[in-house]
């Protein structure tokens, strides 16, 4: 008690002496508030993601405090309605009016994408929170990603796969970046295995009508279907696929953990009971540290369940006041170099920002859906450690 009442007064101390110390401007400038300009979809099919991450950034903060190194974290969040073009709209406002030192968020690929370039030529570091297809990463040097890739969470479920009695499969995915990462790195995976692709499907991204897909893997019998679709649409998915009686027709449903995400699991019903998928976050993640940012999470959202996205808002704010700390306020590249290279406890589990690729490094888990405590869960029984992106080509 006694040290660290004396560490307390000598930190203080000497932060006293270094503000009396400094310039009028400078002083002034340290003060001045970090601005961070969210964009993400708040309206349209992709608001659930947009919320999500939303409430996970405020979360970090509420739990946190709202001033780093002296400064004051200021969130602003923009809606981009899921259209690259706004988002790149946005960003330019936020560069050129609002005068913010970082940005984040996109729900989608293609938002990331638009915003690229911006990032770049202001030189504003930018944490990517979601846009899960591998090169998202390299549309800037600015970009850092807390989220995942889609080769990333792939790997696991077509590594579980062959062991367990499928060897055929037909493949199901959005047909934009992602998907494609998806449907690319189960091919390869699967079928180095022993396994057999019968099929690739790719299926429009906004407001898709599965049937006539799924009457094609119904067809197709084969062993399994393996599904990636982007958080939210899920739930449409299951429905079809039960209407269409595939699960009668004893084709397993395989997928990333995209398609049953906690967000929207327990809408799913009983359905969803026993699909087995590879992701790298379930809210039934058994650490102390989940626990708690569950619990967290729930009383501050009435009672609402966080999902993966939820996480990459909650780890990107934390990267962030971890990167102000180490550079005692500065922005810029230094802020930048400052965010590569953390390693820390996430609620999903350990995580790498891995300072050569700017990419997250983490536990891929296989996981059932099961009923637990009276809700659906993906419940984790298997796990791939420190999985990098095994999808960049360069
Ligand atoms: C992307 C979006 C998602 O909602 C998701 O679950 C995975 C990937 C994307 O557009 O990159």
């Amino acid at each position: 008690m006694k040290r660290r009442q004396f560490v307390l007064h000598t930190t203080l101390g000497a932060a006293a002496g270094a503000a009396a110390a400094l310039p009028l401007g400078v002083s002034a400038q340290a003060a001045a508030p970090v601005k961070v300009g969210l964009i993400l979809s708040m309206t349209g099919p992709f608001a659930s993601t947009g919320k999500q991450i939303e409430a996970g950034a405020r979360l970090y903060q509420a739990e946190h405090g709202d001033t780093v190194a002296g400064r004051k974290v200021e969130l602003l969040v923009r809606d981009d309605a899921s259209t690259p073009d706004q988002s790149r709209r946005i960003a330019q406002e936020f560069v050129v009016n609002d005068k913010v030192a970082v940005m984040g968020g996109f729900v989608l690929t293609p938002l990331a994408l638009a915003v690229g370039p911006v990032a770049t030529q202001s030189r504003t570091p930018t944490i990517v929170m979601s846009a899960g297809t591998s090169s998202v990463i390299d549309a800037s040097p600015y970009f850092i990603r807390c989220s995942f890739t889609l080769p990333q969470n792939t790997i696991g479920v077509a590594e579980w796969a062959p062991k367990n009695g499928i060897r055929s499969v037909v493949t199901l995915v959005s047909d934009y970046g992602p998907g494609i990462d998806a449907e690319t790195a189960f091919r390869d995976r699967f079928t180095l295995n022993g396994g057999t692709v019968k099929e690739l499907l790719r299926v429009p991204v906004r407001n898709p009508d599965f049937a006539p897909f799924l009457q094609r893997v119904r067809d197709a019998q084969p062993d399994a279907v393996f599904v990636f679709l982007p958080a939210g649409v899920g739930t449409t998915f299951m429905k079809q696929f039960v209407e269409r009686g595939l699960d009668k027709a004893g084709i397993r449903l395989i997928a990333t953990g995209d398609v049953t995400e906690d967000d929207i699991l327990n809408d799913m019903g009983d359905v969803a009971l026993g699909v087995v998928t590879s992701h790298h976050y379930s809210a039934a993640h058994p650490s102390t540290a989940n626990q708690k940012f569950v619990a967290a999470f729930k009383k501050a959202n009435a009672g609402k369940r966080p999902n993966y996205m939820a996480v990459a808002g909650y780890d990107g704010m934390r990267i962030l006041y971890t990167a102000l700390q180490r550079t005692k306020g500065q922005t810029g590249d230094a802020l930048l170099e400052a965010m590569k290279g953390q390693t820390f406890e996430s609620p999903r589990g350990p995580v790498l920002i891995d300072a050569q690729t700017r990419d997250i490094v983490q536990n891929v888990y296989i996981r059932r859906v099961a009923r637990q405590d009276g809700e659906l869960h993906n419940v984790e029984f298997e796990v791939l450690k420190s999985v990098k992106d095994p999808g960049r080509r360069k």
